[in-house]
């Protein structure tokens, strides 16, 4: 069994972050999200992994490497442009070839792994298996319609009237029976080859589409809200440890705090969750709860919770920030006015002033 992990797409609900940097490498507790992908696949058993690569091609490349060091082989797949889901798996047929294969979407979020998941399908072999959530609202989704015993009788792409709220997560699985149903897909209203009407065409024509309810938590991480959200999930579940890091005298840790090495609190106040990475200096400031501080920032003179904040950025000398993301190598600094809060979505090597 293969895995197809797409981290392509244009990711325009995240501009103008994704201008410079692929949404699959936004950091979740100073981890890209696309790795937590990569190793929920491991640990189903999978080890051959086709990653579907875009106009971010080479940032993906540099952070997953062959893949070795999570215990994979990996093969990169270059996509023209992102043309649908069921289009990287039109481009994929080759290295997939007549292998069973998990579809995994490089930007979803599953806490619990999808171990289960892929032990059913290798023990039922049906033609497909979907795995599906229930939510409040499923119409900007891909829905799914049931029969009996958890069939699948009808899918639908982002619905006006759904007819159901059950909802597909990103993750699929399918026999080589799926490279029929790709094959010859005309693009839908949205001009992308739907897998949605790849799995529906296989219902259609008799084939067994399964489906499973997922129990755990869930998240496509398409927008800054939901990394936030997954961002302080996946911190409360931290173990706290400064051991490698270095707190002042003044300095204070409060609640779940994960220093990474060399990391330095200096007359702060720091109230966990909360991870600050490798070589990161907190000076005179406050870090609140829900807040990654990757490797090589400064905070200084300044208030910041509930945000992410990637490598090499700097925060000085402005009152507070929340729920914010912070690219690469940023700067935001004061400029001469009323202090306020400032709620901020930065893309990297971006340089703002703030009020204070
Ligand atoms: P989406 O989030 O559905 O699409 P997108 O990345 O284009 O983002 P947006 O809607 O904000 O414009 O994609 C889900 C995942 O699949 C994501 O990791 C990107 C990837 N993908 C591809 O690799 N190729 C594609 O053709 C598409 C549409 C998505």
């Amino acid at each position: 069994m293969k895995a197809l992990v797409l981290a392509g797409g244009s990711g325009s609900r995240m501009r103008p972050f994704t201008h410079s940097f692929a949404k699959q490498l936004v950091p979740v507790a100073n981890k890209p999200v696309l790795f937590y992908g990569l190793e929920a696949i491991r640990d189903a058993g999978i080890h051959e992994v086709g990653i579907v690569v875009g106009a971010t091609a080479r940032e993906i490349r540099d952070a997953v490497g062959d893949g070795s060091r999570f215990g994979l082989k990996v093969t990169y797949l270059r996509q023209d442009a992102p043309r649908g889901l069921a289009h990287a798996v039109l481009i994929a047929r080759e290295y997939l070839g007549d292998d069973d294969f998990v579809m995994y979407l490089g930007d979803n979020f599953i806490m619990g792994g999808i171990e289960d998941f892929v032990d059913r399908f290798r023990r039922d072999r049906p033609h497909a298996q979907i795995l599906l959530t229930e939510v409040p609202d499923p119409r900007p989704f891909g829905v799914a319609e049931l029969g009996s015993g958890g069939r699948v009788v009808g899918l639908e792409e982002k619905p006006e009237r759904p007819k159901s709220d059950l909802i597909l997560v990103g993750v699929y699985l399918f026999g080589p029976a799926v490279h029929e149903a790709v094959a010859g897909l005309r693009p839908s209203r949205r001009g992308e080859l739907e897998i949605t009407d790849a799995v529906q065409r296989l219902i259609d024509r008799g084939r067994r589409v399964e489906s499973t309810r997922l129990s755990g938590y869930w998240k496509d991480t398409g927008n800054v809200d939901d990394m936030l959200e997954v961002n302080r999930l996946v911190l409360e579940t931290l173990e706290p440890s400064a051991e490698a890091g270095e707190v002042d005298g003044t300095g204070e840790l409060i609640g779940r705090v994960v220093l990474g090495a060399g990391a330095r609190v200096l007359g702060s106040r720091v109230v966990g969750p909360v991870v600050i990475g490798p070589g990161s200096v907190v000076r005179d400031s406050y870090v609140g709860p829900f807040t990654s501080i990757d490797r090589d920032c400064t905070v200084t003179g300044s208030e910041i919770e509930h945000s992410i904040v990637l490598r090499g950025a700097r925060i000085d000398g402005v009152g507070r920030i929340r729920s914010s993301l912070i690219g690469r190598e940023a700067r935001v600094v004061p400029a001469p006015r009323v202090p306020n809060t400032h709620r901020l979505l930065l893309g990297d090597h971006s340089s703002v002033q703030i009020s204070r």
